[in-house]
């Protein structure tokens, strides 16, 4: 009997290894794999297809001895969670041995990389640009546009460089694929790399993900042979939040401070040590295996409008259901939290949801029909990013969320421009002067013989005010993302949930 329970960082937080280690003591034989990505069930064991979750030693008796149906969820793959799932990128998760070449090969490697060597450089440029491919990371990108941009560039070198520096909160779909399919990224850079006619390439890994560094390495030296010439480097990042912005990550990866560089030059055209780069995400470069083996056809079929193809949209924050969701984009925010998610864990109503990472929007779920689209979510004053989504329920306070928003930007700001390094100290004072409004308000409440509530009102209505044109500032005038973005969360959380800032309520809080 095989018994097979995850290695991914999330089963094992979750305690996998006693579980692993009670069934072996048992006398069962384990094989290690990659994660299905319901890490509400983590440590999930699986036996015959069959999965039992979630598992502690001590149901290691009771799962050998037929007796644990308290924990089993029947057939895996036909568990509604995954079987309504449209699995392109993430189609290994749960099923493969993620450092075995063998399962590798017998699951469809390598064939996207043999077809790109078999029609040339510039069929693969053409076969991005078909499939819709945009960019996992955040910014939405069309990804054949950069590749060519790339190759027509005359250089005497060119460079791939995958971004792995997730540090949005709520996401991990990246680490997922690094420690559960690290094949399948090697595959999609050595195709760029072909298309791109570069010789060598980096993994910028945040050092917060060590298991994915070391299966990264592993699997790079495993199939060294088969991607060259084509050579790859892991760099670890100090855990700084903008060396995930492309330009900070090149400076980074070179050994300077991670500070961010003026665009133009993009770094397709001076980027690596002054060399046209590639630079993607994670989930961007992984996709591309999938689109050379099974044509731009099978990728772009997925989707609506200009957002084509899959979406790893990963699940996390107050969730019944929470892990890894990867499915065709148009799915509506409310069936992703409601439908799929089982809405809260703490089971009290859904307060709000931040799509994008800390400096996503806050939508309410009043636009709960809000589609996974880049542009729906664009013309929301919201972003996808890279597809995080986090849920709060009603005990929420948006003001403290806002004054999260400030202050992350304060604390991770390269400090290379003024509306972000001065702008989101102020803004962070700026919200405790309205906190404390509310306070005075609450007063003046209880005394109305003070008579000085206008004046409370006044004080706080001006800070508001004060706050969203120093929004409007740091969105327009800052360098990068990190200070540009910032102002969704905070003026989505004011916009939605005014009484939170002391303000009154709008009656209906819909986009
Ligand atoms: P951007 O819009 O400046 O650029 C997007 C990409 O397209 C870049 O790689 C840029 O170099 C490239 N590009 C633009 N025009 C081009 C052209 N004509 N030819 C070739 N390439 C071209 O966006 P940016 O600042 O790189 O990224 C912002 C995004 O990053 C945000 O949407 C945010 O959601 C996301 N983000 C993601 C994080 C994560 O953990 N994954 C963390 C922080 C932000
Ligand atoms: Fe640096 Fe912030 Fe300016 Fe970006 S917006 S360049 S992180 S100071």
């Amino acid at each position: 009997m095989i018994i097979r329970i995850s290695d991914d960082a999330a089963a094992l937080a979750c305690g996998a290894d006693p579980v692993a280690a009670a069934f072996e003591k048992a006398g069962a034989t384990i094989e290690r794999v990659s994660s299905w990505g319901m890490h509400w069930l983590e440590p999930l064991v699986e036996i015959d297809g069959h999965g039992f979750g979630p598992t502690t030693a001590a149901d290691v008796p009771a799962i050998l001895q037929g007796r644990a149906d308290a924990l089993s969820i029947g057939l895996i793959a036909d568990h509604p969670f995954i079987a309504s799932q449209r699995r392109l990128t993430f189609a290994r998760a749960g099923r493969t041995r993620p450092l075995s070449l063998d399962d590798y090969a017998a699951t469809g490697g390598w064939k996207g990389l043999e077809r790109a060597h078999a029609i040339g450089a510039e069929a693969v440029l053409d076969a991005v640009t078909a499939s819709g491919l945009r960019g996992r990371g955040g910014a939405g990108f069309p990804a054949g546009i950069k590749w060519r941009t790339v190759a027509n560039t005359p250089a005497d070198r060119r460079y791939i460089v995958c971004n792995a520096d997730e540090g949005d909160s709520g996401t991990f779909a990246d680490r997922m694929l690094m420690e559960g399919d690290p094949f399948c990224l090697i595959e999609g850079m050595a195709i760029a790399a072909h298309a791109a006619g570069a010789g060598s390439g980096y993994i910028y890994v945040r050092s917060e993900y060590p298991h994915a560094i070391a299966k990264l390495t592993a699997a790079i030296e495993a199939s060294r042979a088969i991607v060259a010439p084509f050579v790859l480097h892991v760099r670890e990042g100090a855990g700084a939040y903008v060396c995930g912005e492309e330009t900070s990550l090149l400076n980074s990866v070179e050994g300077k401070r991670g500070e961010v560089r003026a665009k133009p030059p993009l770094p397709a055209i001076e980027g690596l040590f002054g060399k046209p780069t590639i630079v993607n995400n994670v989930l961007t470069l992984a996709a591309v295996p999938f689109i050379l083996a099974e044509g731009a056809t099978a990728y772009v079929d997925h989707g609506v409008g200009r957002s084509r193809g899959t979406m790893p949209i990963q699940l996390a924050g107050n969730i019944r259901h929470a892990g890894l969701y990867e499915t065709a984009f148009g799915v509506t925010l409310g069936e992703l939290v409601n439908d799929i998610g089982g809405g809260t864990a703490s089971g009290r109503p859904i307060k709000a949801v931040q799509v994008g990472g800390p400096l996503g929007a806050y939508i309410p779920p009043s636009a709960f029909h809000l589609p996974f689209d880049y542009e729906a979510f664009a013309g929301a004053d919201a972003l996808i990013g890279h597809g995080g989504i986090v849920v709060f329920d009603d005990s929420a306070d948006m003001l403290a969320q806002a004054r999260f928003a400030m202050d992350f930007c304060a604390v991770e700001s390269c400090g290379k421009c003024t509306p972000c390094r001065l702008g989101a100290v102020r803004g962070r004072e700026t919200l405790d002067r309205i906190r404390s409004g509310g306070r005075l308000a609450d007063v003046v409440e209880a005394l109305p013989q003070m008579h000085n509530a206008t004046a409370a009102g006044r004080v706080r209505a001006d800070e508001v005010a004060l706050l969203t044109d120093l929004c409007e500032t740091m969105q327009y005038g800052s360098l990068c993302a990190l200070g540009g973005f910032t102002p969704y969360p905070v003026m989505s959380a004011l916009r939605h949930w005014p009484e939170d800032f002391g303000l009154p309520a709008v009656e209906d809080a819909g986009q």
